[in-house]
């Protein structure tokens, strides 16, 4: 069995030497430009077009993370980037999900306990003490109620917070309201205070995050977007802040990454960034996944993880 990787910088030994420990019988290399070689499977990110361009051997591709709105995008821009047929697979969970949960815990109970507003007044020397929130009028919103909105959910509630789900088909998760589809979503939006985008980049969720959302948010809402940057029109979320209909935004994702030195969030007071971290891909996990897949695959089991090319996620 021949297996390909390529990833533009995760450290190509480190992968290759686990996935032989893994699957001991395969030939598993870097790809490099001209290798035209035969290939049974391959494990990618943001592969360039003559990396896997009319490979009609492949059994799979293994897409090195768990969004895959950039490799689609490099499909629909170059057809045959990603040989017809063949099935993508996306990381799912595996040591992500608990990153998302510590990110999303350590950003709501921030807000909750009102450290944005005492960070402000330390500034200003101010001892204010401010009353505590409740969690009835906290209510926290979760966009997509998949493999990572589904943990952030589950988490939220052991904590004690009002948590409401939306997502395209309906849920059934212990303490938590799930809406659906988007004749949902106002209701959805209505009564929530903090939103955490964790939704995937599709045309139908590109610029969600827009001036509309946050009207029928809480007045002083938050926004919380660990997604994709194109999720998010920046300019209404500037406005929406200025106005105070947003009290705070924690942002690990950006349209433009690494985000602009001159852009507005850098200095923004009430705009919280970080270098897309949220939840980084956890190599040990990653192989021990996409093994298991290749192993499920060569014995004519469904693999996990595929990734539905219509629905764009
Ligand atoms: P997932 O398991 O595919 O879940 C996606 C969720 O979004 C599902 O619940 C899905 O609904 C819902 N959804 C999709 N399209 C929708 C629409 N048009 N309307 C309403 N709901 C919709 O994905 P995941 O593994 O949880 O990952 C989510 C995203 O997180 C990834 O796509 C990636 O962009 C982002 N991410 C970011 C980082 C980071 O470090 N910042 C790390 C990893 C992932 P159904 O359940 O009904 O299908
Ligand atoms: C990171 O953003 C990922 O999609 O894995």
């Amino acid at each position: 069995m021949n297996i390909l990787f390529y990833h533009p910088s995760f450290d190509a030994n480190e992968w290759i030497e686990g996935m032989q420990t893994r699957l001991p019988q395969a030939n598993i290399r870097q790809w490099v430009k001209g290798d035209n070689q035969k290939a049974d499977y391959a494990m990618v990110w943001l592969p360039p077009y003559e990396c896997l361009a009319g490979r009609k051997d492949l059994k799979g591709i293994f897409a090195l993370g768990a969004g895959v709105d950039a490799i689609l995008k490099q499909e629909h821009e170059n057809p045959g980037t990603l040989p017809a047929g063949v099935p993508l697979m996306r990381l799912e969970d595996i040591g992500m999900a608990l990153q998302m949960e510590e990110y999303a815990m350590a950003k709501v109970l921030y807000y909750f306990r009102r450290m944005d507003e005492y960070r402000q007044f330390q500034s200003q020397r101010q001892w204010k003490p401010l009353p505590a929130n409740r969690h009835e009028d906290f209510v926290v919103g979760i966009m997509g109620a998949g493999a990572l909105g589904q943990a952030v959910a589950k988490r939220l509630v052991e904590f004690g917070f009002h948590v409401r789900t939306w997502s395209r088909s309906e849920k059934q998760i212990d303490k938590v309201i799930s809406y659906h589809g988007q004749e949902q979503l106002s209701d959805f939006l209505q009564g929530t205070r903090v939103i955490i985008n964790l939704l995937p980049s599709t045309p139908q969720t590109v610029g969600i995050l827009n001036q509309s959302l946050f009207s029928q948010l809480q007045q002083k809402a938050y926004i919380i977007n660990l997604a994709r940057g194109s999720h998010l029109i920046e300019q209404d979320l500037l406005v929406a802040l200025e106005s105070g209909q947003v009290a705070g935004a924690s942002l690990d994702v950006f349209a433009s990454e690494p985000l602009p030195q001159m852009h507005p969030f850098w200095t923004h007071p009430r705009v919280a960034i970080t270098p897309h971290i949220a939840a980084i891909t956890v190599p040990q996990e990653a192989m021990d996944m996409i093994s298991d897949n290749i192993k499920r695959i060569e014995s004519g089991q469904q693999p996990f993880g595929i990734v539905d090319m219509g629905r764009g996620y």
